[in-house]
């Protein structure tokens, strides 16, 4: 049997909702397949390939923008009270399109503490803090839209630009050590190309409408920030243990160490066949470090 046509052709075009730092990466990958990409940001910009978006301003995007969109995706995260910025405001007009695929990118804090064990998109959700409520109550407003929903959990994203590199270099880092404390992260590369390939082979492949994207290393941070360390040539400081840490960081930071999870990449990476380019922080880090290298060579030259 001859191949099915990849369902991403040249006349895809998506609209990304939220060209942060995720959805301007996306944005870029899918225009290097030649399909067209619009992303939205919250101050107006005069590139043709962005369109202003912010939902707590009642102006929408012109109809050109949404003319002929097969795909869209968002960033974007919750509301003040759970509602979903873009729904809130778009959602008719968002269902009125035909859509063939609507991506939302979601966290992993949706699954809550599991004192170090892993989870999987198997588990019941069970988000603690406030964030994350309202993270699930996103969710819920995407699965009951009449979209083609797929949602994406992520857990802490990092690539070129935003990794403990930068955070080391703008001494803008406290190294805490908490025993048996282990976060999951996704380099950002990870998230745009594993969502390509689910798009590239929709049609071969089962669909979930819940898939984590996660690389195969959960760690301590502490182990992270010291290969960053070694691979800028610097001395690590003193870690501070997390007892004391706790009294200098802000409830914002503070409320990062109390889950304690290992997010499961199984459902991604074996049974949907999605191989990973950055398998752990350390491949991740050294491709971020390539970037550094290139800008302080061009502040030299
Ligand atoms: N950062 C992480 O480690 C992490 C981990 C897991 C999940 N996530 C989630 O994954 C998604 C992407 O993350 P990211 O770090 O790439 O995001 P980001 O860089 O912070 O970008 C967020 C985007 O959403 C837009 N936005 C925010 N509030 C908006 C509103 N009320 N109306 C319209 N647009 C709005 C921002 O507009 P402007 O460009 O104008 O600012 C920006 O383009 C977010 O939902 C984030 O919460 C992040």
């Amino acid at each position: 049997m001859a191949p099915s046509a990849s369902p991403l052709n040249q006349n895809s075009k998506f609209l990304i909702f939220g060209g942060g730092y995720s959805g301007q990466y996306f944005a870029n990958e899918i225009r290097k397949l030649g399909c067209l990409a619009l992303t939205s940001n919250r101050s107006k910009k005069n590139n043709e390939y962005s369109f202003f978006f912010d939902s707590s301003s009642n102006e929408i995007p012109a109809e050109h923008i949404f003319s002929n969109t097969t795909h869209i995706l968002s960033c974007i995260p919750p509301g003040k009270n759970g509602e979903d910025p873009l729904l809130s405001k778009l959602q008719a007009k968002l269902e009125s399109l035909s859509l063939e695929w609507a991506g939302y990118l979601s966290t992993t804090g949706v699954y809550g503490n599991t004192d170090g064990n892993w989870v999987s998109e198997k588990d019941t959700v069970n988000p603690l803090q406030e964030r994350s409520k309202r993270r699930r109550l996103c969710e819920l407003n995407w699965i009951n839209s009449n979209l083609p929903t797929q949602i994406f959990r992520l857990p802490g994203i990092y690539g070129p630009g935003r990794s403990t590199l930068e955070s080391i270099i703008k001494k803008n880092i406290k190294v805490i050590n908490k025993k048996s404390q282990i976060f999951s992260r996704i380099h950002v590369a990870d998230i745009a190309n594993s969502i390509i390939y689910l798009l590239k082979n929709k049609n071969e492949l089962d669909f979930h409408q819940i898939i984590n994207i996660s690389d195969n290393h959960p760690c301590s941070q502490i182990e992270v920030i010291k290969f960053s360390y070694e691979l800028l040539g610097l001395n690590m400081p003193q870690t501070i243990e997390f007892e004391e840490a706790k009294k200098m960081l802000s409830p914002m930071a503070l409320s990062f160490w109390e889950e304690n999870r290992k997010v499961s990449n199984d459902l991604l990476c074996n049974k949907l066949g999605y191989q990973l380019i950055y398998k752990d922080y350390k491949s991740g880090l050294k491709n971020c470090l390539g970037l550094i290298k290139n800008r302080s060579k061009k502040l030299y030259v």
